[in-house]
């Protein structure tokens, strides 16, 4: 009996010695280079995720600036606008930020999905329960999370940027919608931010030590201190975003 087998591009004719078909080697599916390679996909997750978390370390001094008045607030968000100007028109440096957060965004859970996708497709049989536990938090931790944090984000830009679902409407100062937004008689719209914050917070924690990994600085003698400063990190993220939400609500700030 015979069978081909393929070496680079030519092939030859075998006969196995018993008559049956030697096994015939599939020819690895090509990566597609660095964007097709895990490693390359969990390098844009790392790149993604570090814009990511120095947008939210900008935006959370940014939303501080509250505790300073209502004026301080406005000031900075109007600063936010006129960066460059007039040498670029009203708005562009904010609006080419925002292009690079929105691509951020879509890379990040494009590389996400298919690494995940990979995996699955790599594991032949399903992890036993007992056996998976922390793995399998990690990953509901981080699938659920991502879900409800961009669930988060589109109600956060219909209350605060578009003023859609906001008291105060567009047309108005941002500190007003801000104060608005997180009114005493508003307090579930805060308990929605603290249950999203807090899922950033676990997010985060967990992205910022995966990307150490894959960045190959984890090792026996930094593992403490690498995962103490995810933790750090995250939690400086989520009280710094908690303050101005939990101070308006509690009547801190009017
Ligand atoms: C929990 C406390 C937070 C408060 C009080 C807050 C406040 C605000 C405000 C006032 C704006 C509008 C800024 C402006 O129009 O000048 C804004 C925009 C935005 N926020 Fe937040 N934010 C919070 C948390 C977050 C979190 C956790 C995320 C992401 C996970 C986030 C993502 C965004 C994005 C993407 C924009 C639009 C930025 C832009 O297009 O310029 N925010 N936020």
């Amino acid at each position: 009996m015979t069978a081909t087998i393929e070496r680079g591009a030519a092939t030859a004719p075998v006969t196995s010695p018993e008559g049956a078909k030697p096994p015939v080697k599939k020819k690895p599916k090509s990566s597609g280079g660095f964007l097709g390679s895990s490693n390359g996909r969990k390098v844009i997750m790392a790149v993604t995720g570090a814009a990511m978390v120095s947008f939210l370390v900008l935006h959370m001094l940014g939303n501080l600036k509250i505790f300073l008045g209502k004026d301080s607030f406005n000031e900075y968000a109007h600063a936010l606008r006129t960066l460059l100007e007039p040498i670029l028109p009203y708005r562009s440096v904010l609006t080419i930020l925002e292009i690079g957060l929105a691509a951020s965004v879509l890379l990040h859970m494009w590389a996400a999905i298919t690494l995940a996708r990979r995996a699955g497709k790599a594991r032949p049989v399903k992890y036993v329960a007992k056996k998976s536990q922390a793995n399998g938090y990690a990953t509901h931790i981080m699938r659920f999370g991502g879900i409800t944090i961009l669930l988060f984000v589109i109600w956060h830009l219909l209350d605060l940027t578009f003023g859609v679902v906001n008291p105060k409407g567009f047309d108005s100062a941002p500190a007003d919608r801000m104060v608005a937004g997180f009114d005493p008689s508003r307090w579930w719209v805060t308990l929605i931010y603290l249950v999203a914050v807090a899922m950033v917070g676990l997010h985060l924690r967990h992205g910022i030590w995966s990307a150490f990994q894959t960045l190959g600085w984890a090792n026996r003698t930094r593992y403490r201190a690498l995962k103490g400063t995810a933790l750090l990190v995250s939690a400086v993220l989520v009280v710094g975003f908690l303050a101005p939400p939990l101070a308006i609500t509690f009547g801190v700030i009017k």
